[in-house]
């Protein structure tokens, strides 16, 4: 199977997949491409070091929301990929592109959607006086952060607990759960009607 991966920023998620891929704990599967709306972001050095393939796409170079995806579109159509996945993509994608991939996009999000969609949601999670926060991996809509959830992992916010903390907790799961998730989608069979299922208690 293939997958594409899009990123902006650091890509330790990515980094996670690529390994994952290519440790053989995802399948089958091999990353045709990552590509970036950023061309300093550190994603596509960490891509490079791994021997996978990169293209960058910045947002400055189209006019409109409407042609950056068509261009995305154009690209990604010649892999015929089983999957694409943001990690950490930080641009809203318009519904004709979403069309055109039916239940093949997905996105990971730092908080216990659908609680706190958008940004800055460890801060959002600690001024709200927050009992759990976590991750959510979900089916990506035309809304932001609101498609169906496939999977989400919380965990207990401590009295020592700050933004930081959060966000080094809520990574170190999303490196675990989101190669889970991808073995499952791809490999398992595992599709929106298990929602919300433990994914510890999957037998991976
Ligand atoms: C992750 O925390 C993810 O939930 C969010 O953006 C972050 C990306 O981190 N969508 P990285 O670039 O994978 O390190």
């Amino acid at each position: 199977k293939k997958i594409i991966i899009l990123v902006s920023g650091n890509g330790s998620n990515m980094e996670s997949i690529i390994k994952s891929c290519q440790n053989k704990s995802i399948h089958d599967t091999e990353v045709s491409l990552v590509i970036s709306n950023k061309n300093n972001a550190l994603a596509l050095k960490k891509a490079n070091n791994l021997g996978v393939k990169t293209k960058v796409l910045e947002n400055a170079c189209f006019p409109c929301r409407e042609l950056y995806d068509q261009e995305l579109l154009h690209i990604i159509k010649q892999y015929d990929c089983d999957l694409i996945i943001l990690a950490g993509f930080m641009r809203i994608l318009t519904p004709k592109f979403i069309d055109a991939f039916k239940n093949k996009i997905i996105n990971i999000h730092p908080s216990l959607l659908p609680k706190f969609p958008g940004l800055h949601t460890h801060k959002r999670a600690i001024e709200n006086n927050e009992i759990y926060h976590g991750t959510t991996i979900h089916y990506v809509i035309p809304e932001l952060d609101a498609g169906p959830i496939i999977f989400q992992k919380k965990f207990k916010i401590e009295s020592h607990d700050c933004e930081q903390t959060l966000y080094k907790k809520v990574q170190e799961i999303e490196h675990q759960l989101y190669p889970k998730t991808i073995n499952l989608l791809l490999n398992k069979n595992v599709s929106i009607s298990k929602m919300n299922v433990n994914i510890e208690s999957i037998d991976t």
